[in-house]
């Protein structure tokens, strides 16, 4: 979503704040700003990407050394220049940068217009601005504690003030944010990559947490003003693994990094001979496992995809009821939780609002959580009561792939150790085992074939409308193709259980439709076939992703990919990998942005 970037020390902030911004552009990237000391608050802003703010401040250079700065993702008011970050209030003496989404500011607006404060924006940010102007009174931290307790809402926040030129204050509830600790300079930073140039010391902000950071150090203190000590934590991962290595585009790196990121998931976690796993975070013991009688899963978007999968894993292998369920809806209904229910929360960002905000729901109502995370450190990592890092490195295109196959694998960890706890027999343990060390390989061999999918992208990359069908393992393979196209090339696209195809979406199957059925041999590929038939015979156009020759396909597919086999929970790790480079063809074909498609943002961090 929307980051936020602030610099204290002794060089020049300007480029510092661009740089960090940069680094966090992938994340929300409609319009961005900086705002610098320079004996008052000056500010530059640029609807668009970050390289037009650059240029702006190019013509109209800013200088000094401490500055906060924004780029950001539209959730009130349009994207243009006078809504982006940072806001001041009508005497340019505050400005506020904000990620979040400030509840009551409609209510709060009317108020300060009512005293006389003008506003020029749409957003709910000013309103903060405005806040913190008229409870000012010679220190910032105090009139920010002030202005926060009026406000309803989420935020992480970073704000100036021009009558104290050499210090930023940051706040944070439910909305990430970190003080970077360097060498007589401190920064801060939605996320660690805006900032890793600079140092890797981090001290994260917790809600409820406000930091003052100044050219001297830095202090953290609660919302009612307590001063914390908390502990500065260490950035282990490189700026080299979030740039692109020669790849036109990050999510083309990440597709191809899979066979090394499913291998780091795995690392040391997979007991081959006894067909068993090791997972050092759940923080259960071999009891508290054996007793859990009922699973929720819950997540969003691809996380919510590979939630499904998970589903039909450990109800095939553990024997225990699973609902998936999506994060939004989680916490407004009445949800079962027994004080045996563990709920497995799925995140690659670990920041996602509403993910988030279901694990607490579900921690609040004393069900155990157990975070499957990629980022490190992220909110729901540190919150969860267990977890099971992905170890995908970061992933900075905004659609997800390397995360994906990495939730599905280390899910496929989790329900193998307690399956083999429960019930499994060692010879079943050791086949998956044996299954999962193969599957780098295989996804290399997969992505050794790219060219293949390229040309079949060629042949599609007009359609205005897909349709992706698979069953079983599959039906969520199909869902998460169908989004992978959708959300980059902007084609529309649906996926389906195969079999219900002919409830409904048939109507829509002519010449014109391209339809990927994901039909792997697998324990219903023969109900697929039939499937096949029935979009063969409304003469839509077929592309069956397959593992082997069968011939009650023949003649029956106009395209063919052929996959390795795999164990059936597996399946979709292989399946998606193809599907993951038909959406990037086509999309690139189309002359789609592909790492930062239109509306969309990295980490959804906004309910
Ligand atoms: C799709 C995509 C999103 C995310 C969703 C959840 O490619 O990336 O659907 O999967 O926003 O994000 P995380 O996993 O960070 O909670």
């Amino acid at each position: 979503m929307c980051g936020i970037v602030g610099y204290v020390g002794p060089r020049a902030a300007a480029p510092l704040l661009i740089d960090g911004l940069k680094r966090l552009e992938y994340r929300g990237y409609d319009s961005a700003g900086v705002a610098v000391m320079n004996g008052k608050v000056e500010t530059r802003k640029a609807a668009g990407k970050i390289a037009r703010l650059e240029s702006v401040i190019g013509q109209q250079p800013v200088h000094g050394t401490v500055g906060i700065a924004h780029t950001r993702w539209a959730t009130h008011g349009a994207p243009n220049e006078r809504n982006a970050h940072p806001h001041v209030d009508e005497k340019s003496e505050v400005a506020v940068v904000h990620n979040g989404i400030i509840e009551n500011a409609t209510a709060l607006r009317t108020l300060l217009e009512q005293t006389g404060h003008t506003f020029t924006s749409e957003t709910d940010t000013e309103v903060l601005a405005h806040l913190i102007e008229a409870s000012y009174d010679g220190c910032l931290e105090d009139a920010v504690l002030e202005a926060l307790h009026l406000v309803d809402g989420t935020y992480g926040i970073a704000v100036v003030h021009a009558k104290e030129p050499n210090k930023i204050v940051a706040a944070r509830k439910g909305s990430p944010l970190l003080v970077g600790v360097g060498d007589g300079e401190y920064f801060v930073a939605s996320d660690a990559s805006a900032i890793l140039n600079s140092t890797r010391n981090v001290v994260y902000l917790d809600d409820g947490e406000l930091a003052v950071v100044t050219r001297d150090g830095y202090k953290i203190m609660s919302l009612d003003a307590r001063e914390l000590v908390k502990e500065v934590n260490r950035i282990e991962w490189d700026l080299d693994e979030i740039e692109r290595g020669g790849f036109p585009h990050f999510m083309l790196k990440e597709i191809f990094e899979q066979p090394q990121t499913l291998e780091n998931t795995m690392r040391g976690r997979v007991i081959l001979e006894e067909g068993f796993t090791k997972l050092g975070g759940l923080n259960l013991t071999k009891e508290q496992l054996l007793a859990i009688d009922s699973i929720t899963i819950t997540a969003c978007g691809t996380s919510w995809h590979s939630a499904l999968i998970g589903e039909m894993m450990i109800e095939e292998l553990c024997r225990i009821p699973v609902e998936v369920e999506y994060a939004s809806e989680y916490r407004y209904r009445n949800p079962i939780v027994s004080p045996n229910t563990l709920v497995i929360v799925i995140s690659q960002s670990g920041e996602t609002a509403d993910t988030l905000a279901a694990m607490r729901e579900a921690k609040r109502r004393g069900a155990r959580t157990l975070g499957l995370v990629n980022v490190v450190g992220s909110t729901i990592a540190r919150e969860d009561d267990g977890g099971v890092y992905l170890h995908a490195g970061p992933e900075i295109g905004v659609a997800s792939t390397k995360a994906f196959t990495s939730q599905v694998v280390a899910l496929a960890l989790f329900t193998l150790k307690l399956a083999r706890l429960r019930n499994l027999g060692i010879e079943r343990g050791r086949e998956i085992a044996q299954a999962l060390l193969r599957l780098p390989g295989q996804v290399q061999s997969i992505l050794d074939r790219a060219d293949e999918i390229q040309e079949l992208a060629d042949q599609f990359k007009n359609a205005h409308n897909f349709l992706y069908l698979g069953r079983g393992y599959n039906f969520p393979t199909a869902l998460e193709g169908a989004l992978k196209l959708k959300e980059i090339s902007y084609i529309h696209a649906e996926g389906y259980p195969a079999a219900e195809m002919k409830h409904g979406p048939i109507a829509l199957i002519d010449d014109l439709m391209p339809v990927v059925v994901v039909a792997p041999h697998d324990s219903v590929f023969d109900k697929v076939v039939s499937n096949v038939q029935e979009v063969k015979a409304r003469k839509g156009r077929v592309i069956g992703i397959t593992t082997r020759d069968e011939e009650s396909l023949a003649g029956k597919l106009d395209y063919e990919f052929r996959i390795p086999e795999t164990v059936d929970m597996l399946m979709p790790i292989l399946a998606s990998v193809p599907l993951q480079l038909l959406a990037y063809y086509i999309a690139v074909k189309r002359g789609c942005n592909v790492d930062q498609p239109r509306n969309l943002a990295k980490s959804v961090t906004v309910e």
